[in-house]
């Protein structure tokens, strides 16, 4: 499988992560009413059958179940996994030893020595400044317990201010980790992908498949099949789907095309732009070998701009 260098160091990594964030979590997932361990489990095992094993998770998903059930999968395979996790910069982590010991709490849940990548999860930090934070996780590398720096949900601004520190200490700024899909564009217009570019900081695509609206799979009908906090997202709602329903039929019809599903399509638009990771999130065995198969191929260049023409209104 091809595969990809975060920002311009290692790790390298599969162009294709694997979400976890509704790996045991309730709040806004129905884990534990629509799906429990077993398919956990399953959906582990199939993607690394895929080839895809980079996993993407947080301390906070799940309150930390998340994590522990990445760790006890991973516990149970020899072949190599690369884990990205997340520290929350929460009000009462000011000093540089709150990021150590979140980190050293990760590292506990997921059994491992070491990850591929540690991303810091939104920027607002309160009191701890963004020079102790990247300076703490500089000294991280330098320990070797990550391998790469990442940071999530930054702006174009605040991505160079963390890039500029980490450089000091000759540390690349790996990844931005932020919400890009064909029905979420904004990093686009906001200069996010650009100044990414600039500096060789990978992206790593959040919410890909718009949680599911571009499978194609809700419709006005039946969308008693939605669980969980989606049911009250006016996106998912009767006028939210039929917005979308024009995006979805070229998604199809390119797809059917090339034997390829809407999930498919929509994820390979977002490999084709280049210096992009999406991760897709998943809960069976069956969602991670169906995105798996947006891999190994590529849309044409007149596919491309056409999945681009329609999704503009998505660009603000
Ligand atoms: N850094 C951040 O602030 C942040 C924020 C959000 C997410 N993330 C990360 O990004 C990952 C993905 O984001 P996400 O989970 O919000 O959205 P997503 O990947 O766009 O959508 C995931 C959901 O879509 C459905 N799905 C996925 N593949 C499918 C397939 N092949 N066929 C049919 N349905 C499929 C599943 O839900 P149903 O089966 O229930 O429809 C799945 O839970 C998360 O797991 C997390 O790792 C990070």
């Amino acid at each position: 499988m091809e595969t990809i260098t975060l920002g311009k160091n290692v790790p390298t990594v599969p162009p294709l992560c694997i979400g976890t964030w509704a790996w045991g979590d309730k709040l806004f997932w129905n884990y534990g009413s629509d799906y429990g361990p077993e398919q956990l489990q399953a959906a582990f095992t199939a993607a690394l059958e895929a080839g895809v094993t980079f996993f993407d998770t947080a301390e906070v998903y799940g309150m930390g179940l998340s994590e522990k059930f990445l760790g006890q999968f991973i516990k149970q395979t020899t072949q190599p996994v690369q884990v990205a996790t997340k520290f929350g910069p929460l009000p009462w982590r000011f000093t540089g030893q709150s990021v150590s010991d979140a980190l050293t709490e990760s590292l506990k849940r997921l059994q491992l020595e070491r990850i591929e990548l540690y991303q810091v999860h939104w920027p607002f930090a309160f009191f701890l400044s963004q020079e102790t934070l990247m300076n703490t996780l500089a000294d991280e590398v330098q320990r070797g317990r990550i391998a790469a720096v990442g940071v999530s949900n930054y702006s174009a601004a605040q991505m160079r201010e963390a890039h500029q520190i980490l450089a000091v200490r000759g540390v690349p700024l790996a990844v931005n980790q932020v919400r890009y899909s064909l029905l979420t564009r904004q990093v686009e217009s906001s200069g996010i992908i650009a100044t990414a570019r600039e500096l060789g900081v990978t992206i790593l695509a959040y919410s890909p498949l718009a949680q599911g609206l571009l499978t194609g799979k809700y419709t006005p009908e039946n969308l008693e099949k939605l669980s969980g906090a989606r049911k009250i997202d006016p996106k998912f709602g009767k006028e939210g789907l039929e917005k979308i329903a024009p995006v979805i039929s070229l998604l199809r019809e390119i797809g059917e095309k090339r034997d390829r599903t809407p999930a498919q399509v929509a994820l390979n638009w977002l490999i084709a732009q280049g210096n992009v990771i999406p991760i897709a999130g998943v809960k069976t065995a069956e969602q991670v070998k169906q995105n798996a198969g947006a891999l190994g191929w590529t849309l044409n260049n007149d596919e491309i701009a056409e999945i681009e023409k329609i999704t503009r209104p998505w660009l603000n």
